[in-house]
C-alpha cells in the first residue's frame, strides 16, 4: 500500500482481509528482515497496480524509485499491470498520455479505466475497472495448460479431538504451511483438493476444499478423495491420540472423588496409510521437531514409508506453527536438501518444485 492508500483503508484492514501482511514502507528494519523490496519483487508472479493515480503513473513512466511501490515496480521482472483511476480531466491530460504510451511501451499491460460518472461528480474516462474485470484481465494472460493437471491432495491445519461437546484437544497449527502450498501448487497448474482442520485463514482457490474436525474425519477425506491423485502432502498436524469416551454431555467439575486421568486411543496414521495403499501416490510427510530433526525426520521417512519428509524444528525462537516464516530441511531414500528460512509462501512453491521433480523421477524410472 502506498501512503496515499493509507489515507483511505488502513493496512489493519487489509491484513485482516487478506491473511497476509501489508508492506507499506521502502526502508523499514522490521520488514527488510523479512521481506525486502527486492525480494517482495522476486517473490510476485505478477504485479498489478490498482487504483494506480496519475502521479503513479508519471513516475512510473520517469523511473522514479522514492518508495515501496515505484521501487517494486523497477525490480519486478514479472508482467506489470495497471488499473488507471482518476478524474477524466486528468487522464486526458496529454501527460498523462504521454506518460500511458510510455508505460506500453515499457510493456505494462492497462486494465480500463472504465467509463461513467466519478467520485468528483464528473462524467468521463478515469474510473477504476470492477475488481472482478481486473482479477479476470490478469487470469486471463495465464499461459494456457497444455497437459493433463496434475492432482494434488494437501492435508492442513490441526485436528480437534473431542472430549465433550464444548471441550477438545488440538495444538498450535495455523494452516498456514499447508494453505501456502496449495496456493502454490493452484499456480503450477495442479489441481488441489484440500483437507483441512480448523483454522482462521481464507482458503486458496481449490478445487475441492473438505473441511474437517478430527483425525478419523481427516483420515476419512482423504481416503475418500485419494483415487487418482499422483501426490499426497501430509502437511497437516495430526493429533495422534483421542479421548478414549467422548461424552455426549458437557463433562461437570466434580469437587469429590475427582479424578484426573485421561485415557487416550491412537488415532489412524493418515500419511502412512495413504503410504501403504496398493498403488499409492508419491507420498510426502512432515516432520516437526524440537530436537534431533534429522534424526527423527529420517526414522519417520522409514517407519511410514514415505517418498519425502520436510522437517522443521519447532519451538519458541525457531519458525515453524503459526509463524510467518519457516525453514525446512527435506529428505527423500536417496537425498536431502536445505530450504533455508524465508517466508511460507516462497518456501511453498520451493518445497513443491522439489517434489514435483522428485515425483518425475520416480515415475519416470
Ligand atoms: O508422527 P508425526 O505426527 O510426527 O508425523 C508427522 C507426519 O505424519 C505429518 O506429515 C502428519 O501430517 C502425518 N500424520 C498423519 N496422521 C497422524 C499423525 C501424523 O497423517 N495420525
Amino acid at each position: 500500500m502506498t501512503h496515499a492508500a493509507c489515507q483511505f483503508v488502513t493496512p489493519l484492514c487489509f491484513q485482516a482481509l487478506s491473511g497476509h501482511p501489508v508492506h507499506t514502507e521502502l526502508l523499514d528494519s522490521n520488514q527488510e528482515q523479512s521481506m525486502g523490496h527486492i525480494h517482495l519483487a522476486r517473490w510476485a508472479d505478477c504485479l498489478v497496480i490498482a487504483p494506480a493515480t496519475a502521479n503513479r503513473m508519471a513516475k512510473m513512466a520517469q523511473g522514479i524509485a522514492d518508495d515501496l511501490l515505484s521501487t517494486l515496480y523497477l525490480a519486478a521482472e514479472c508482467p506489470v499491470w495497471l488499473a488507471p483511476a482518476m478524474n477524466q480531466a486528468m487522464w486526458r491530460h496529454p501527460a498523462t498520455q504521454r506518460n500511458l504510451k510510455t508505460l506500453q511501451e515499457d510493456g505494462v499491460k492497462i486494465i480500463g479505466p472504465a467509463s461513467g460518472e466519478q467520485a468528483c461528480g464528473e462524467l468521463g474516462p478515469g474510473r477504476l475497472s470492477e475488481p472482478s474485470e481486473i482479477c479476470a484481465a490478469v487470469l486471463a494472460s495465464k499461459p494456457v495448460q497444455t497437459e493433463p493437471a496434475l492432482k494434488i491432495l494437501i492435508t492442513a491445519g490441526p485436528t480437534r479431538e473431542a472430549l465433550d461437546p464444548v471441550r477438545f484437544i488440538s495444538n498450535r497449527s495455523s494452516g498456514k504451511m499447508g494453505y501456502a502450498l496449495a496456493s502454490a501448487a493452484i499456480a503450477a497448474g495442479a489441481e488441489v483438493t484440500l483437507v483441512s482442520g480448523p483454522v482462521n485463514i481464507p482458503a486458496p482457490a481449490v478445487k475441492r476444499l473438505i473441511q474437517v474436525e478430527s483425525a478419523q474425519q481427516m483420515h476419512d477425506a482423504v481416503m475418500a478423495n485419494i483415487a487418482n491423485q499422483a501426490i499426497v502432502i501430509g502437511c497437516a498436524a495430526v493429533a495422534d491420540y483421542r479421548p478414549a469416551q467422548f461424552s455426549s454431555q458437557k463433562i461437570k467439575k466434580t469437587e469429590q472423588n475427582f479424578d484426573s486421568s485421561l485415557q487416550l486411543t491412537r488415532n489412524p496414521d493418515i500419511i502412512a496409510s495413504v503410504a501403504a495403499l496398493d498403488h499409492r501416490p508419491f507420498t510426502v510427510g512432515f516432520a516437526a521437531e524440537t530436537q534431533d530433526v534429522e534424526d527423527y525426520a529420517l526414522s519417520k521417512l522409514r517407519s511410514k514409508g514415505l517418498d519425502m519428509i520436510a522437517a522443521n524444528q519447532v519451538g519458541l525462537t525457531a519458525g515453524g506453527f503459526d509463524s510467518e516464516q519457516n525453514a525446512l530441511k527435506v529428505f527423500w531414500p536417496e537425498g536431502e536438501h536445505d530450504l533455508g528460512m524465508t517466508d511460507k509462501q516462497t518456501l511453498a512453491k520451493q518445497l513443491l518444485a522439489l517434489i514435483i521433480e522428485k515425483y518425475h523421477e520416480k515415475n519416470s524410472t
